[in-house]
């Protein structure tokens, strides 16, 4: 069982340490580190130090590649990543711990010159012969329709691979309609595309079952700490963390998308694939990067998790 990633605006991690960080001051730094991340790179981390055979696609600078291939080499990814010219985006972190502040600044990304989604799309239909499931994660880079996800992904299901869709606003809105196999919406991305303000554990429900409706095997609404829904069309259980000291919220939905396909391939029960995603999300907080504990320690963590019934949820309040 093969999985792939496929990141089409992956982007460098950069983390600033400074303490007592001011605006229009000079200040000074007290470290900095940089990650290959974005979120398919997230996803396929993770999935790597679970022993999974992971390879990662998409679209990567050729500038400022090698701090991808030093990752990819690391935890033994394939890198399948299509270069084109140019830098991938860097994304600042100011972590100020002194008064446990993060500042964060994000960029769009560069628009992929022409050719180089004919030359990802190429690489994807290769990879669709070998790989079972595959992962569409992140925002586009600009310049890119909104319907690039769900071409992607009625591509691969006509090849009949599964894929697990992690977008957001008009991407995902889109992606949803070629029917991946899986979903995982935060709350604000589920009330993006139901355009309602979900405000009950009933109505977040009710939207999981009509994503269900329209193809998706399996949704995950992720609720932060308050846990995630996992719904398919036969059933729903809501699993809930216990309370935890949170070292970084980077990669928690990742690492659920991730969680969720080794349980799915693994051919666990929902509940079973709900504790052992939570478990993933759990790792995710506990560390800074994408990185999985042994397996013993993850199992200790889904033991730890609550599973609630279906029942429940029509009577709780969000
Ligand atoms: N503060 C927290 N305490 C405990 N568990 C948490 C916390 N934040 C997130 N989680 C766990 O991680 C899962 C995914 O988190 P979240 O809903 O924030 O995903 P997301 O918004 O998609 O994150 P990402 O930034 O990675 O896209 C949650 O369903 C929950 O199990
Ligand atoms: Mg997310």
């Amino acid at each position: 069982m093969k999985i792939a990633t496929i990141t089409l605006n992956p982007a460098i991690d950069q983390t600033v340490f400074v303490d007592n960080f001011c605006v229009d001051q000079v200040n000074r730094g007290r470290a900095m580190q940089h990650d290959a991340g974005g979120k398919g790179v997230n996803v396929a981390s993770f999935l790597a130090d679970y022993g999974l055979t992971v390879t990662a696609t998409g679209l990567l600078g050729a500038d400022n590649a090698t701090i991808f291939e030093r990752h990819f080499a690391a935890k033994g990814i394939a890198d399948r990543f299509v270069r084109v010219p140019g830098l991938t985006r860097i994304g600042v972190k100011i972590v100020d711990e002194a008064r446990q502040q993060t500042t964060d600044i994000n960029m769009p990304g560069a628009e992929p010159p022409a050719g180089a989604m004919d030359a990802l799309l190429t690489t994807i239909d290769a990879l669709a012969a070998d790989h079972d499931w595959f992962v569409l994660a992140g925002n586009l880079p600009p310049g890119l329709p909104a319907d690039t996800s769900a071409a992607i992904i009625a591509r691969l299901k006509a090849r009949g691979c599964r894929v697990a869709l992690d977008a957001s606003g008009a991407a995902l809105k889109a992606g949803l309609r070629a029917g991946p196999t899986l979903a995982k919406p935060n709350l604000d991305e589920l009330r993006q595309i139901s355009e309602a303000p979900l405000t009950g554990n009933g109505e977040v429900a009710r939207a999981a079952r009509e994503l269900c409706a329209g193809g998706v095997e399996l949704a995950i609404i992720s609720m932060g700490a308050k846990g995630a829904l996992f719904t398919t069309a036969t059933g729903s259980v809501l699993a809930v963390p216990p309370p935890v000291a949170v070292t970084s919220t980077v990669g928690a939905g990742d690492a659920m998308v991730a969680g969720t396909i080794a349980g799915l391939i693994q051919g666990l029960e929902l509940a079973a694939i709900a504790r052992l995603a939570t478990a993933f999300s759990l790792a995710a907080l506990a560390r800074v990067g994408a990185h999985l504990p042994p397996r013993a320690e993850l199992e200790a963590s889904a033991n730890r998790v609550m599973i609630l019934a279906p029942d429940v949820l029509r009577t709780t309040a969000a």
